[in-house]
């Protein structure tokens, strides 16, 4: 459920027309609804609480990767939400909201010293390592500092997400975590080392998954591993199985947050460890849209282009996934009510159209062959489901300032990052002249 809805042929984000947003804070424009934000994260919280008497509840460490606008991360730390980090830059957003750090996981193949360092200093509630020579390195630093690291290894399942390969963590050829044969010799040599404590099991094994099967699939081979681990002397108190929940982009395929924990909550109670989880797009993705306004509208070739301000640049995930996001009008026929409806359902003319952005690519569209109604230059259009790996994705890429972001929450809205100017986009730059023949090059 989300709270992008028609009334009589207009778009609304919760109380407010998108079209005003759009006069309002000009266009490509990202908006989200917290109402929306809000709804998804109780969701996933109450099914994956277990039933009276629980003997805890779980933790639910937003991945700020998906979109990490402060204002964004400030409600969800309201809401009492941990979250999910994987980089010093992330340590530091989360710790600007406010964010308790006993509620933050550390993951990520490549921590440099410093970001260890930085996660030390927040006493972070566990470092999800990913190597054995992560783990020494960890090691090494805590005891620098005269701390002990709690962590989790990341287990790499060899289990299939059935997702696009792109974002498939779990299979054994990926870079992710360790197998696990290679996993035991690893809690082997974490016995020796005095400044890391063996807390957890970790494991994410892919995004925008559909189905329950290769959740339960990993949590069964995890929760065999358990006891193995304990016999080893590591006191084990949790169990993070990461995130990956999927969503709806094109048919309405994913599993809900209750089909899943009716999957894996049985599994995860019979290891006796607590859950962490760490859903991004289920809580966001869902709970924005880019909007777009037409520049032109052209044939050539065989085709109808819709060129709009919006591109690759702002929303780069049709170029590289090939991901299928709705694109509606946000003004259309009276009779639209409710969501979105798909392509196939449209009442009125329609004509397959290529939406594609200004930039100077072929890779460069939002929608290929899509079927639309016949939109006109000016006309403001809505691209679905762009909260997640939207914003966060965005670049510089033909000297394109960043789109602004706003949150919505009943009537009011605000600006949660201004539209950048010319200045922001070479402000990291310097004009230097290097003069031939210093040490006689040239
Ligand atoms: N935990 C870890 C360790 C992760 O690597 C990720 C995502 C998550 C949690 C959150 O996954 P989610 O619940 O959002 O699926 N840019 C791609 C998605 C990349 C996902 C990377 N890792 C896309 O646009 O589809």
């Amino acid at each position: 459920m989300d709270y992008f809805r028609y009334r009589q042929g207009r778009l609304f984000c919760e109380e407010i027309p998108v079209e005003d947003l759009a006069r309002d804070h000009g266009t490509p424009l990202y908006v989200y609804s917290a109402r929306t934000i809000l709804e998804h994260y109780h969701k996933l919280r109450e099914a994956f609480t277990p039933p009276a008497p629980a003997p805890w509840q779980p933790i639910l460490c937003y991945s700020i990767k998906a979109n990490s606008n402060l204002s964004i991360l400030r409600l969800m730390a309201r809401e009492g939400s941990g979250f999910d980090v994987v980089s010093g830059g992330e340590i530091y957003r989360a710790l600007k909201v406010g964010a308790d750090p006993r509620k933050i996981v550390y993951a990520g193949v490549g921590k440099t010293d410093e970001e260890i360092e930085a996660g030390l200093r927040a006493n972070l509630l566990l470092f999800n390592v990913e190597s054995e020579e992560e783990l020494e390195n960890t090691n090494r630093l805590a005891g620098r500092m005269g701390k002990v690291a709690d962590v989790a290894l990341r287990i790499n399942p060899d289990v299939d997400p059935q997702t696009h390969t792109y974002i498939a963590t779990g299979k054994r050829e990926t870079k992710f975590g360790v197998d696990l044969e290679r996993a035991r010799r690893v809690f082997e040599r974490a016995k020796r080392l005095s400044h890391v404590r063996m807390t957890g099991l970790h494991v994410h094994i892919g995004s925008q998954i559909t189905k329950s099967d290769p959740y339960a699939d990993t949590l069964k081979r995890v929760a065999e591993f358990v006891p193995e681990v304990r016999a080893m002397g590591h006191p084990l108190e949790w169990l993070d199985m990461g995130g990956g929940f999927g969503i709806w982009y094109k048919e309405k395929l994913a599993r809900s947050a209750r089909e899943i924990a009716d999957a894996c909550l049985p599994l995860v109670l019979k290891t006796g460890l607590k859950l962490l989880l760490e859903p991004g797009r289920f809580i966001v993705g869902n709970a924005g849209i880019l909007l777009a306004r037409v520049l032109y509208v052209k044939e050539s070739g065989d085709k109808r282009f819709v060129i709009c301000d919006a591109g690759m640049n702002d929303l780069i995930r049709p170029a590289l996934y090939g991901a299928y996001h709705r694109i509606w009008p946000a003004a259309t026929d009276g009779s639209v009510s409710g969501e979105a409806p798909d392509e196939e359902r449209w009442p009125g003319p329609a004509v397959a159209s290529d939406v594609v952005g200004p930039i100077c690519e072929s890779g460069d569209f939002l929608a290929k062959d899509r079927r639309l109604p016949l939109v006109r230059r000016g006309d403001l259009l809505a691209v679905f489901s762009a909260g997640a790996y939207g914003y966060v994705m965005a670049s510089h890429y033909n000297s394109y300032p960043k789109p602004a972001e706003v949150l919505v929450r009943g009537t009011q809205a605000r600006v949660v990052s201004r539209r950048e100017t010319y200045e922001d986009v070479i402000a990291a730059e310097r004009i230097e002249s290097l003069e031939p023949g210093a040490r006689g090059e040239d």
